[in-house]
């Protein structure tokens, strides 16, 4: 390790610290240091510490270096000198600039001279040469491809990414059925759904409705009279809103998912044409459904 500078040494054992601690401890989706301030207050702790350790280091070295003699002083600072350094990044940055080095720019000096300022006939750094190619090449496979054999236009990538988007929103749809409100809730026929729907009812409306919807303190739910309109969206609507006010059927949408809304709406509806043991009379207006090609008995006014 004593190979490295300290510039080196901190950060990564800093690093291999702060990787320990991320790994080690369950914060869930944010990382540890964000989800527990401790966790901060430590690492900064660690960085200090570590900090500290390499003044110190660097302090006895320095001591040790002045009670050395000569000979051993010589030979500890040539040891220093072929630590590690960055020669091969030094290296590299150099041969991309391309440049000559300044004891032999004399063989590249131009020979004008504007009162006293001459000019050198430095090559073109090869970073940019190399970059100049390789733009060249990508024309011209740019200019065959997109000019000269028909590639996709602009126009065809914002409907591909369209397309793409139409489908993450269905997918997305089958797996959020909470979207539903009363604008999308369609029926269901699903038998899950309605089962579903079925101990929904059970739990919460047979008290008033009763289990057979033949209706009690609410009204009779299998008749084809509505005080609030029938149909999936009015019955999900009674359902989410809830009746009118002081007549005791409250709003729902406190207590049932949207889904689960649905889901008891479509129930309900299943209750049409059944016969209840003891049916409430019919209250409110016969609804028929308005605009649905499945019914045959579609009003037009
Ligand atoms: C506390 C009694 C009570 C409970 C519990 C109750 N309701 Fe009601 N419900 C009523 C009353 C009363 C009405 C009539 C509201 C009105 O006249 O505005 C009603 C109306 C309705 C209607 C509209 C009927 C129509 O003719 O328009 C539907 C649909 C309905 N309830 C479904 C449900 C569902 C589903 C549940 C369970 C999630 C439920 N109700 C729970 C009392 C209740």
């Amino acid at each position: 390790m004593r190979k490295f500078p300290s510039w080196i040494r901190v950060p990564v054992v800093f690093f291999i610290i702060f990787g320990a601690v991320e790994y080690f401890i369950d914060s869930g989706e944010q990382p540890a240091f964000i989800e527990y301030p401790a966790v901060l207050l430590f690492l900064l702790l660690v960085l200090l510490i570590l900090i500290a350790i390499e003044a110190i280091v660097g302090a006895l070295e320095n001591v040790m270096l002045h009670k050395l003699d000569e000979e051993a002083k010589a030979r500890f600072l040539a040891e220093k000198e072929n630590a590690f350094k960055l020669t091969w990044l030094q290296d590299t940055y150099q041969k991309l600039l391309g440049q000559k080095p300044i004891e032999q720019e004399g063989e590249i000096i131009l020979d004008h001279n504007y009162d006293g300022i001459k000019e050198l006939d430095n090559n073109l750094p090869p970073w940019w040469v190399y970059s100049f190619y390789i733009s060249i090449v990508f024309a011209a496979v740019y200019l065959l491809r997109f000019h000269v054999f028909d590639g996709y236009s602009q126009a065809d990538e914002l409907e591909t990414e369209l397309a793409d988007a139409r489908i993450a929103i269905e997918e997305y749809k089958k797996t959020a059925k909470d979207l539903v409100d009363i604008n999308t809730v369609t029926l269901l026929t699903d038998a899950g759904d309605l089962t579903a729907g079925k101990t929904i009812f059970q739990t919460n409306c047979v008290a008033c409705h009763m289990a057979d919807g033949g209706g009690g303190i609410g009204p009779n739910l299998t008749d084809e009279h509505w005080i609030l309109g029938g149909g999936i969206k009015n019955v999900f609507k009674t359902v989410s809103e809830g009746g009118r006010s002081g007549k005791g059927m409250i709003a729902w949408k406190a207590q049932l998912k949207p889904s689960e809304m649905a889901q008891v709406a479509s129930y309900v509806l299943s209750f049409q044409g059944t016969t209840p043991a003891n049916p409430k009379a019919p209250e409110g207006d016969i609804w028929v459904e308005e605009n649905n090609e499945t019914t045959d008995n579609v009003v037009t006014d």
